[in-house]
C-alpha cells in the first residue's frame, strides 16, 4: 500500500564542542545568506549552550532554527551544571538533540534516561532529535536492526508511538562519525527503511510523516546521493556544518532532493 508523506528535508549542524563567539559570528555571517533562502528545506544550528542565546540573535532574521546538544532529564532544582528543558524553550530552541552516541558512550546515558529525556524535551515544547545507531562490531556482528529497535523501543514504551513522531529520528552508525567513513547511500537506506517500517507497524500514518535524518561523515559531496534515498529525510552534519561552504552545499543538495515520492510501507 502507497502511502503519501509530508515530510519537509531537515538539516541540523550539531557544532559539539566546537566554536568561540567570534568564531559563530564569522561562520553565520557567510553562512546565513544562502541557507535563508531555502523553500523545501529546513535549517537548523545547535551550538554549545553557553553561546545560545548569541546564536539566536544571530539567527533573529532568518528562517534557520535554533537547537540544543543536550538536555536535563529534570524539570528543575538541585541539579548542579544541568540545563532544562523549559530553560531551552525560554530562549528560542525548537530542537534538542537526545541520546546522541557520544553522550552514550562518554556520558554513559542509557536508553531509559534517554528516553526521559525525549519526553522531558516534549513536555517543554521542544522538538527532540533521537539519535540511534550501531557500533562497528554491532554491524560486523549483523546486530544493527536490533540495536537501533532497541534503542526507539526505549522511548516508545516512555512516550507512545504518537508523541514518538512528534520528534525527528536521527541514524548515526557510530563507526560513521567523525571518522569520513560514511554509510553507502544503499546501507544508510535499509536501516531509514527498517526504522519506518518499525514505525508503521504502530501506525502507518504516523510513520509516513516522521523525518528520519542521517548523520555520520555527511560532506558536501556525499549529500546528495544520501538526501535523494526515499527514506533519507535530510541529515544531522557534525563536522562538515563547521564549515560556511561545507554546510551551505549540503543544505542545498537537500533542497535540490525534496521528499515528493510516496514510500511503501
Ligand atoms: P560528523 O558529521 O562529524 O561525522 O558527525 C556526525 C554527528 O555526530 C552529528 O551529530
Amino acid at each position: 500500500m502507497q502511502t503519501s508523506s509530508n515530510r519537509k528535508k531537515l538539516v541540523i549542524g550539531n557544532w559539539k564542542m566546537n566554536g568561540s563567539s567570534t568564531a559563530n559570528a564569522s561562520l553565520l555571517r557567510s553562512v546565513l545568506p544562502v541557507i535563508s533562502r531555502f523553500e523545501s528545506v529546513e535549517v537548523a544550528v545547535c551550538p554549545p549552550f553557553p553561546y545560545l542565546t548569541t546564536v539566536a540573535d544571530l539567527l533573529d532574521d532568518s528562517d534557520v532554527s535554533l537547537g540544543a546538544q543536550n538536555l536535563s532529564s529534570q524539570l528543575s532544582g538541585a541539579h548542579t551544571g544541568e540545563v532544562s528543558a523549559s530553560m531551552l524553550h525560554d530562549i528560542g530552541c525548537r530542537f534538542v538533540l537526545v541520546g546522541h552516541s557520544e553522550r552514550r558512550a562518554l556520558y554513559s546515558e542509557n536508553d531509559d534516561l534517554v528516553a526521559e529525556k525525549f519526553a522531558a524535551a516534549l513536555r517543554a515544547g521542544l522538538i527532540p532529535v533521537l539519535c540511534v545507531g550501531e557500533t562497528l562490531a554491532q554491524r560486523q556482528g549483523g546486530e544493527t536492526e536490533a540495536i537501533v529497535t532497541t534503542q526507539l523501543s526505549a522511548v516508545l514504551k516512555a512516550v507512545g508511538i504518537q508523541d514518538l513522531v512528534k520528534g525527528v529520528i536521527a541514524y548515526e552508525p557510530v563507526w560513521a562519525i567523525g571518522t569520513g567513513e560514511t554509510a553507502t547511500p544503499e546501507q544508510a537506506q535499509a536501516v531509514h527503511r527498517h526504522i519506518r517500517q518499525w514505525l508503521a507497524d504502530e501506525d502507518r500514518a504516523a510513520a509516513a510523516d516522521c523525518r528520519i535524518l542521517y548523520g555520520g561523515s555527511v560532506k558536501a559531496d556525499n549529500a546528495e546521493q544520501l538526501f535523494n534515498q526515499p527514506d533519507i529525510d535530510g541529515g544531522l552534519i557534525g563536522g562538515a556544518s563547521l564549515d560556511a561552504m561545507s554546510f551551505a552545499a549540503i543544505c542545498r543538495a537537500a533542497e535540490a532532493n525534496p521528499t515528493t515520492e510516496s514510500i511503501a510501507i
